[in-house]
């Protein structure tokens, strides 16, 4: 049983990711979780970040920091993908090791496994071929990452231990379509053309490709299933098992938000990788499994979005 008194500092805090593990920290009694915005603490600060570690000295570091964006921010902005989330990263994992902190928990995206690799993805097909180009920068500095974890816990045997989301959605999203995921961005044009008069809305892409969606309250339970086990391996994939068309996800978005009007399929977008489901048995054979049904989810989030429009993100580059 892990200490609930325990500091734990969960990088990120104020993101989707993060807030949603806060959530679940706060629902199970974790009493002193700390966080910083990144107007606090600039995490690609190396200096900044060994003086917080210093002051602070968390035991357990939940990295949910990183410069995150969909297709069209990656491959707008290459070198601020790759070089933020390195460093980032490199400078809180080192800061982790140096100040003996019992675990680390790294999170990455289904992104790191090759473009072709077969389908469901296991965690062994890491580094076996190459990688989607669009987003091939961020997808390295997060494979430097869990690779990064691997060897100190090789080296030094130490409790680092990454998980790879697939794609994620839920409360505190970014809904800025150019820099946002698939999921959100869809709920931001079918809402925008529900109530511009049911306009019609066009979509990236053929609508083939096949993609799995997890709610991020599912995901927050998942590392916190990690922080209190000992994970066995350096590397979890976290997903439902379960994928769709992108066009099939329409079809439920357009159905939850009351759109009425059509859908045009822009081909001129690129679709990305083909196909991205993870396979999950690893996780769920140590116990953990999702809870939220996507339809269900999609429909919470859609109310969430209704209920803070005047306030939703919309990340900026
Ligand atoms: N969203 C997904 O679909 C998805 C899927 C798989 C994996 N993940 C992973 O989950 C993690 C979090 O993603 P998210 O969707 O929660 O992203 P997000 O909502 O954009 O949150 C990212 C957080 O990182 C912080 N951050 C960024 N640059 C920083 C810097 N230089 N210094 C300090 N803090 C900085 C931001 O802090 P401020 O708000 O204070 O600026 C923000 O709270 C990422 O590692 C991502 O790879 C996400």
């Amino acid at each position: 049983m892990i200490n609930k008194n325990i500091k734990i500092y969960v990088a990120g805090h104020n993101g989707m990711v993060g807030s949603a593990i806060c959530r679940s920290l706060k629902a199970n009694r974790y009493l002193h979780v700390i966080g910083k915005s990144s107007k606090e603490l600039d995490l690609r600060n190396q200096q900044q970040v060994n003086d917080f570690f210093k002051d602070e000295k968390p035991q357990i570091i939940i990295d949910a920091a990183a410069r995150v964006g969909g297709i069209l921010a990656n491959n707008n902005y290459p070198y601020l993908f790759l070089m933020d989330n390195l460093l980032i990263q490199n400078n809180l994992i080192n800061a982790a090791h140096e100040n003996n902190a019992e675990k680390f928990i790294f999170l990455g995206s289904s992104c790191i496994y090759p473009k072709l690799a077969p389908q469901p993805l296991k965690e062994e097909y890491l580094l076996t071929a190459s990688l989607e180009p669009t987003n091939e920068w961020y997808a390295i500095a997060k494979i430097t990452g869990v690779k990064a974890c691997e060897a100190i816990r090789k080296q030094y045997n130490k409790d680092f231990v990454s998980l790879m989301p697939t794609n994620l959605y839920g409360p505190f999203d970014n809904f800025d379509l150019q820099t946002s995921h698939v999921l959100p961005a869809m709920m931001r044009k079918f809402h925008d053309a529900k109530i511009n008069n049911n306009a019609d809305v066009t979509l990236w892409g053929s609508g083939t490709p096949m993609r799995e969606f997890l709610h991020v309250d599912d995901l927050a339970k998942a590392v916190l299933f990690a922080l209190q086990n000992k994970l066995p391996n350096y590397l979890y994939n976290v997903g439902t098992g379960v994928d769709l068309t992108i066009r099939e996800l329409a079809e439920i978005m357009q159905k939850v938000t009351g759109h009425k009007g059509s859908i045009t399929w822009d081909a001129t977008k690129p679709d990305g990788t083909p196909r991205k489901l993870m396979d999950n048995s690893a996780m769920k054979n140590l116990g953990w499994e999702h809870e939220v049904n996507l339809q269900q989810g999609i429909e919470q989030t859609y109310q969430w979005f209704l209920n803070h429009v005047d306030q939703i993100k919309e990340v900026k580059i």
